[in-house]
């Protein structure tokens, strides 16, 4: 089996408390923290940069997940490394030169991950999915946080699911599938069932009085699936 990874966005955190808000969640069972940037021209809301990364990063004891919904994508990739995150992910419109920007992410010490809006199609994918350490399907319209679940996020989870089981048979490399938008406890096993094995859960988490049972809840629910 999988192993499925939780990854709370705190982006729906109390932000006036942010540091305590990223210590409950892990007491809570977090596997990574998900940072969303954003920069109010690629998406219409504007959060939280490398400043707040390189904050959190002493008490953050998981990796932290950035989620980059920025344009330009290059120019700020080393200041996040540089900030301790771990994981760096794009967008696939948002960078002029994908294979580029890749390689920028893992020369600067970090994972890999490209984004798919929901109508980015998965073609994107060919030529680079062997570079990638995560693939990441946006299962809501990047901006904010609280929307509802795009059930087509299922069809392309599986497609993707295939492809990087495909690969990894022949060269032994692990991608992870991470799904972003709209996951709660109610809905998580089907889309675990479609193949995703990293969730991002903003609301469904910050939102409910006891982050770890609600945590605990999703683990629950895909370990069933
Ligand atoms: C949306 C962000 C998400 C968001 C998820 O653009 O990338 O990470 O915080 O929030 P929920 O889980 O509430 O949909
Ligand atoms: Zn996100």
């Amino acid at each position: 089996m999988r192993h499925c990874e939780i990854a709370p966005s705190i982006l729906s955190a109390d932000f006036s408390r942010l540091g305590e808000e990223v210590r409950a969640v892990i007491a809570g069972g977090a596997d990574l923290i998900h940072f969303d940037v954003m920069d109010n021209h690629y998406v219409p809301n504007l959060t939280i940069g490398p400043l707040v990364c390189e904050a959190l990063k002493p008490i953050t004891t998981v990796p932290i997940d950035v989620h980059l919904m920025v344009k330009p994508v290059d120019r700020i990739v080393p200041e996040f490394a540089k900030a301790g995150a771990s994981i760096i992910s794009f967008h696939f419109e948002a960078s002029e030169h994908v294979d580029r920007t890749i390689a920028l992410i893992h020369d600067c010490g970090c994972k890999a991950g490209l984004v798919l809006n929901p109508a980015t199609p998965l073609n994107c994918l060919d030529h680079v999915l062997d570079k990638l350490d995560l693939v990441l399907i946006m299962s809501v319209n990047p901006g904010f946080a609280g929307q509802a679940f795009i059930p087509e996020a299922l069809a392309k989870l599986t497609h993707v699911r295939s492809r990087i089981d495909a690969l990894t048979r022949l060269t032994g490399r692990e991608i992870r599938l991470e799904v972003d938008g709209g996951v709660k406890v109610e809905n998580i096993a089907s889309i675990a069932k479609a193949g995703a094995d990293t969730f991002v859960a903003g609301s469904a988490i910050f939102d409910a009085a006891d982050y770890a049972e609600t945590i605990a809840a999703m683990r629950a629910a895909v370990a069933a699936a």
